[in-house]
């Protein structure tokens, strides 16, 4: 009986991982969640809560004990078993027609299948299983010898912990081979959230995957959406009976490794071309970046008996991309303000040809890079571009500069409003500090304003916003409020119909009634979200008051860090900020002054949910919580104010308790609701 329960239990925590590892990847890896943060999070605790009733069947992969572990002071080097070798190159259709003449002379009377696989644009590490449990990841290094990255490996999520395998035992030693790198659209947005931080973004995939893979602390890796993709087999023991490479990264995908989104067998080199042609055509639709085909005979015993040259594997070449450069001069810098404020340089240049495409801008992506490569106007530089079009600088040729060129400085001033350009210390990025003002940021700040947590103007949706920019009606997020003297020009907006006009004037006018924090929120102040909105209204009650605060009164409020107090004090010291706010309080926004009513009784306190809830779900508590000026928490630490524990409550139950932390059960924490006047809705 107890054998079954057993069975039981851990066969309901393998389902609980490998769905946990199928959506992290989706999230983490392929930025397209399929489920909500919130059903996420209840799947974990399940998870967390069955290990902690049964702690001698938690798995060894499980995500709940992943990440987390100590940061290292440096990486231990470690020789390969077997070398991690290099591919030879080739570049054009006579050099691989040759690469497979030479093959199948040494091949007399024997057919020769291709097959064609992506060239991975990341790093190449090694894994090491041992009986289905992966207990050594190591990077390429020189080919000898690379360094271990073990702990940041088992961070990759698309990558098994422990091998699957259904009827036969997993080998008793796995070597598989593989690329590390980032999704184009985990880079994408990882580099706007590091824009958005004010922290170093990365020029490429390539240099964002390294330095990923490179963090001696796996909490930093663990955040960053890295995926391995195998592409061979360097040891098995004992020996499987795979033939081809074909059957190999099948294999590998039954042991629940993940390989590159293509890949083709070729019965002919005439048709590993056609290959590579539409691999070319189709290289900026893939999810992640390629430099070009490797090419490899698929038989494994025909590879044997071609072995190698030196340090190549005959049997295997790389096709690669053409990769193009061009010398040209700096004719300017310009500084482009985006959407969030951040000033980005780039270089005007004159016109060259780049493959095939003429190219006269290219980003220096930020000041930092500017310092680094020391490119000033009037330089000659070399340009790039890899398939992905967008070119790059490669060098600046400090040889051939003639006379004293300028060093080139960050602007003082915002190229597009005059307001000052601000830096602080510690942050890549420069931006301009015109905020609501600067016309380049009007777009994203009349977005935000609008949006549902803030001032909830349903129907002025991005193609209207633009519209209306391009018409120059909306200068500032105040001239919403005037649009209903426009009706005309809006009528002849494209699709605007009579009915949506109105709707949306009536989605205006109410819009008016709103709270001071929801106003707070809606003015898009760096660092002030939905929380510490509410968190600032609360503590100062007016707008007045909140415009007048210096920063040591906001560092005071709950929620506010001191980075945030400055931006908050600078958003307010900005006298065209202040003109905006003026216009829309004159334009009739307003709000219920906060009586004793409704200033809150658990302001700015901490609180954590954890255990299961039986009587209503985390949501309600938490909006309950929310109502009464609280802040729900993940969790405990010593600011954690109470710990509100359901059934099968775990650690953070243990730690609040060593912490001497009020809890609350559940029945207690409904009362305690109720008598503030809340209940589930
Ligand atoms: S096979 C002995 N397959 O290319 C041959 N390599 O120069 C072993 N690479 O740094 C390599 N995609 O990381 C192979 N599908 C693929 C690959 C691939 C990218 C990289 C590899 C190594 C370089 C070889």
């Amino acid at each position: 009986m107890v054998n079954i329960d057993k069975a039981q239990i851990v066969s309901r925590m393998r389902q609980l991982i490998q769905l946990l590892a199928k959506h992290n990847h989706a999230y983490y890896v392929m930025d397209e969640p399929t489920i909500s943060d919130n059903e996420y999070d209840q799947l974990f605790h399940q998870l967390k809560d069955l290990e902690q009733q049964y702690p001698d069947d938690v798995q060894n992969d499980t995500p709940t004990q992943r990440v987390g572990g100590e940061a290292l002071s440096k990486f231990n080097s470690v020789e390969h078993a077997v070398p991690m070798l290099s591919l030879g190159n080739v570049f054009n259709r006579e050099d691989l027609f040759a690469f497979a003449r030479r093959i199948e002379e040494r091949l007399p009377n024997q057919h020769v299948n291709y097959d064609v696989e992506l060239k991975l644009d990341g790093l190449a590490i090694s894994l090491w299983y041992e009986h289905g449990v992966l207990v050594k990841g190591v990077t390429r290094g020189d080919g000898e010898t690379g360094e271990e990255i073990t702990q940041n490996v088992k961070t990759i999520r698309n990558l098994p912990k422990t091998l699957h395998h259904d009827i036969a035992a997993p080998p008793a030693l796995l070597e598989v081979r593989g690329e590390v790198l980032m999704p184009k659209s985990g880079f994408e947005k990882l580099n706007k959230i590091n824009e958005v931080k004010g922290e170093k973004t990365f020029a490429n995939p390539r240099n964002a995957a390294a330095g990923s893979l490179r963090q001696l602390d796996p909490n930093i890796a663990a955040s960053r959406p890295l995926a391995f993709y195998a592409y061979g087999i360097a040891q098995c023991e004992p020996a499987n009976d795979l033939e081809t490479m074909h059957d190999s990264l099948q294999w590998l995908t039954q042991l629940g490794f993940e390989i590159a989104e293509r890949q083709f067998l070729c019965q002919s080199i005439q048709e590993v071309q056609e290959k590579y042609d539409q691999i070319q055509q189709e290289r900026e639709n893939l999810a992640v970046e390629i430099d070009g085909m490797v090419i490899k005979v698929d038989n494994l015993k025909q590879q044997k008996q071609l072995g190698f040259l030196s340090r190549e594997p005959r049997w295997a070449t790389a096709y690669k991309f053409p990769a193009v450069a061009a010398l040209t001069k700096v004719e300017g810098i310009d500084w482009q303000v985006g959407r969030t404020g951040a000033l980005t340089p780039v270089a005007r240049l004159a016109p060259v040809l780049v493959g095939g495409v003429t190219v006269s801008n290219v980003t220096l992506h930020n000041i930092g890079e500017v310092h680094r490569l020391d490119v000033r106007i009037g330089d000659t530089i070399s340009v790039y571009r890899t398939g992905d079009v967008i070119p790059k600088v490669e060098k600046v040729w400090q040889e051939l500069r003639v006379d004293d060129l300028q060093e080139t400085i960050l602007p003082k001033s915002c190229p597009v409003c005059a307001s000052p350009v601000v830096m602080p210390e510690g942050e890549a990025l420069a931006r301009c500090s015109g905020g609501l003002y600067c016309a380049a940021q009007r777009i994203e700040a009349i977005r935000h304003f609008v949006s549902r947590k803030a001032m909830d103007i349903e129907g002025l949706g991005d193609r209207w916003v633009e519209s209306l920019l391009h018409l120059e009606l909306l200068k500032d997020v105040s001239d919403i409020y005037h649009l209903n003297k426009h009706k005309e020009t809006l009528l002849n907006i494209e699709k605007m119909g009579e009915k949506s006009v109105q709707n949306l004037f009536n989605a205006i006018e109410a819009s008016k009634k709103t709270t001071l924090a929801r106003f707070i929120y809606a003015l898009g102040i760096r660092g002030v979200g939905e929380t510490t909105a509410r968190m600032l209204a609360n503590t100062f009650t007016t707008l007045e008051a909140l415009r007048k605060a210096e920063s040591e009164a906001l560092k005071k409020t709950p929620d506010v860090g001191d980075i945030t107090a400055e931006w908050i004090a600078d958003f307010f010291q900005a006298e065209h900020n202040i003109e905006v706010i003026d216009k829309l309080l004159e334009s009739g926004i307003y709000w219920d002054a906060p009586s004793a009513s409704t200033t809150q009784p658990l302001n700015g306190e901490s609180w954590v949910l954890t255990g299961t809830l039986t009587q209503l779900n985390r949501d309600q508590a938490t909006q309950m919580l929310q109502a009464l000026g609280a802040r729900v928490s993940g969790s405990v630490s010593s600011k954690t104010k109470c710990l509100v524990a359901g059934e099968k409550a775990g650690s953070k139950l243990d730690k609040a308790q060593k912490l001497g932390i009020r809890t609350l059960s559940e029945s207690e924490f409904l009362a305690l609701m109720k008598s503030y006047g809340q209940t589930p809705n």
